[in-house]
């Protein structure tokens, strides 16, 4: 008999599967086809202080081993998801769920970590410093550690839940990003997010997406994740949250032994909408195959 459990933060997990932000909506959509309870928990969608309507579309493009994305976070808003998307996540999970909370300045993460604070089901907040599809906050803050670590400072003063910062891979030096959350108090670290990139259409010879540029996610950015995740690990003492790429039961515990406590599955919720259960349905199977007995057990096995 092996066991999935898992740790994050101090709250623990039965499995470490986790749907990453943007790719779970707020999770009653997937509850209409399955049980969400057999999940570690789901990162709900990005949330910021106004309501958005997101990027023009054209804003997916199918890719080889991926997809971009320029969706622009859009959202209801955080009154509109307190009252009317909470409620309904409520009615289908009954387990401490992640808040992803985006803003465009410091005063709008800070307004939007404290409205959702006393909300008793989020169990931890993942302050996402890396939308690549935004100007002017998302990725600004998360490709300097200064700024960065502003972002964590002030969310901490207004919080008292675990503080996970979600990163931005589209930057030379990761360690030195998520030493400088540690730092200003982070509880953990998430990572990574998309990596900036661009399609072509050879019939219009112009690029597919109209703010030409968005976020590439899916299999083909694993070894870049496993990189960051290793490296970030070597680096600090908070827990991981391990994502970019995860598609199967062998994917999450390679990203494990990188150092991820926990484990985000994005694009391959949109490939195959049952993927977060197949995964866990997989997972003795394969841990029985290499011999793993605790899942626990192998975070960071790999150093
Ligand atoms: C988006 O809404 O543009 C995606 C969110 C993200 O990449 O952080």
């Amino acid at each position: 008999m092996v066991s999935l459990k898992t740790e994050l933060c101090g709250i623990e997990l039965d499995n470490p599967l986790i749907p990453a932000s943007g790719t779970f909506g707020f999770g009653y959509e997937f509850a209409e086809i399955y049980d969400i309870n057999c999940l570690g928990s789901f990162s709900f969608k990005g949330t910021t202080k106004d309501p958005r309507f997101g990027n023009p579309t054209p804003r997916i493009a199918e890719c080889e081993r991926g997809m971009i994305n320029s969706v622009g976070l859009q959202n209801p808003g955080v009154e509109n998801v307190i009252k009317n998307e909470l409620p309904k996540l409520k009615a289908c999970f009954n387990k401490p769920v992640m808040a992803n909370v985006s803003g465009f300045s410091v005063e709008e993460y800070v307004y939007t970590v404290k409205m959702l604070d006393s909300e008793p089901q989020i169990g931890w907040f993942e302050v996402n410093v890396s939308c690549p599809n935004v100007h002017g906050g998302g990725m600004s803050f998360g490709t300097s550690p200064e700024a960065a670590a502003e972002v964590v400072r002030e969310v901490k003063k207004v919080t008292s839940k675990p503080v996970i910062v979600k990163l931005s891979p589209n930057v030379t030096d990761i360690v030195a990003i998520a030493k400088a959350c540690e730092d200003a108090g982070a509880d953990g670290i998430s990572l990574i997010n998309t990596l900036l990139g661009m399609k072509i259409d050879l019939k219009t010879k112009k690029p597919v997406i109209h703010n030409k540029m968005g976020g590439f996610s899916g299999p083909a950015i694993k070894p870049v994740a496993i990189r960051m995740v290793y490296q970030v690990y070597e680096a600090v003492k908070i827990p991981i949250v391990g994502g970019g790429g995860v598609a199967s039961a062998e994917d999450v515990i390679e990203m494990m032994l990188a150092g991820a406590s926990a484990v985000e599955i994005g694009a391959q919720n949109l490939v195959d909408p049952y993927a977060c259960p197949k995964i866990i349905e997989d997972l003795p199977r394969v841990m029985e195959k290499y011999g793993i007995k605790n899942l626990k057990d192998i975070i960071g096995g790999a150093h």
